[in-house]
């Protein structure tokens, strides 16, 4: 059996790593391939996705596209794109698991998140940004976002009914805040770190980054710092993998640090 994780340019992607852990876990015969899919030939691949694959991962350019090809469920008609296609019968099934893989993270490295009524304050508006407010929203959090560029936070507060802090008060909306969330790009290798005063966060409030290179950013040693807990990138990267896994072999996998140690060897 065949699956893969579709891309322009598809080179990068740690899937294959994760998956090939989890083959060997649980003894399945099966192989995990990265498929690299021109923009120009998206349409045609999604529409009949070839019958060599049992169900396959979708990354960047073509989540949007996918998700007009095969049908959605309903995280994935929330965002307008999957990044994960298993088939039903004759029909190719999406979803999007950035968002349930944010939460999974959350509930296996700091399940205190929960505790009361979670008030989240998510800083960014892209696509990890939007997954992540539905699935906070849909796991009962009261959400708010801040993005640099105001239009892009409005936008996002339309689609989901979450509240919008303008980005310089990011810093002043932390009062009574339990869980601050980086879903922007700001921290990773190559860009500025983000820049936000974490003394109004709650006491033992939970910071997660979405960041995973460096697994460990200025945000995240700084809330350590502060005696706050920290959630690394990884966790998202690794438990947004397990939907797919159990789509296609009809198993729940599970996240341990074995699989951690092998990701963050590729980082
Ligand atoms: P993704 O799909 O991964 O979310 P994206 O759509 O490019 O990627 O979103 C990147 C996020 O990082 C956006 O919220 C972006 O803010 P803008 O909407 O204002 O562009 C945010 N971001 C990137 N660089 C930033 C910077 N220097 N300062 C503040 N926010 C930044």
């Amino acid at each position: 059996m065949k699956v893969g994780v579709v891309g322009f340019p598809v080179a990068h992607s740690r899937s294959p790593v994760i998956f090939q852990h989890w083959f060997e876990r649980y003894g399945i015969d099966a192989a995990y391939e990265r498929i690299p899919l021109a923009p120009e030939d998206a349409d045609a691949f999604f529409a009949a996705l070839p019958e060599e694959w049992a169900g396959v991962n979708v990354t960047v350019p073509h989540k949007e596209t996918a998700a007009r090809h095969v049908v959605c469920d309903a995280a994935a008609q929330a965002l307008g794109t999957v990044n994960t296609l298993w088939r039903e019968g004759a029909r190719v099934m999406g979803t999007s698991s950035d968002g349930a893989g944010f939460v999974a993270s959350l509930d296996q490295a700091a399940p205190s998140w929960r505790d009361g009524t979670p008030d989240a304050l998510v800083l960014g508006a892209g696509g990890a940004a939007l997954g992540i407010v539905d699935a906070l929203q849909r796991a009962g959090a009261r959400v708010r976002v801040a993005n640099r560029t105001a239009a892009r936070a409005e936008t996002l507060a339309e689609r989901t009914g979450a509240g919008v802090v303008a980005w310089a008060d990011r810093a002043s909306a932390l009062s009574g805040v339990s869980l601050l969330v980086n879903a922007t790009s700001l921290g990773m290798e190559g860009n500025a770190p983000l820049e936000v005063d974490l003394a109004a966060l709650c006491a033992g409030a939970v910071v997660a980054d979405i960041v995973y290179s460096p697994l460990e950013t200025r945000l995240l040693a700084d809330a350590r710092a502060r005696g706050l807990v920290g959630v690394d990138g990884l966790g998202m990267l690794l438990h947004q993998a397990t939907v797919g896994f159990e789509k296609w072999f009809g198993l729940v996998p599970e996240v341990d640090a074995a699989l951690r140690d092998k990701v963050v060897a590729t980082l």
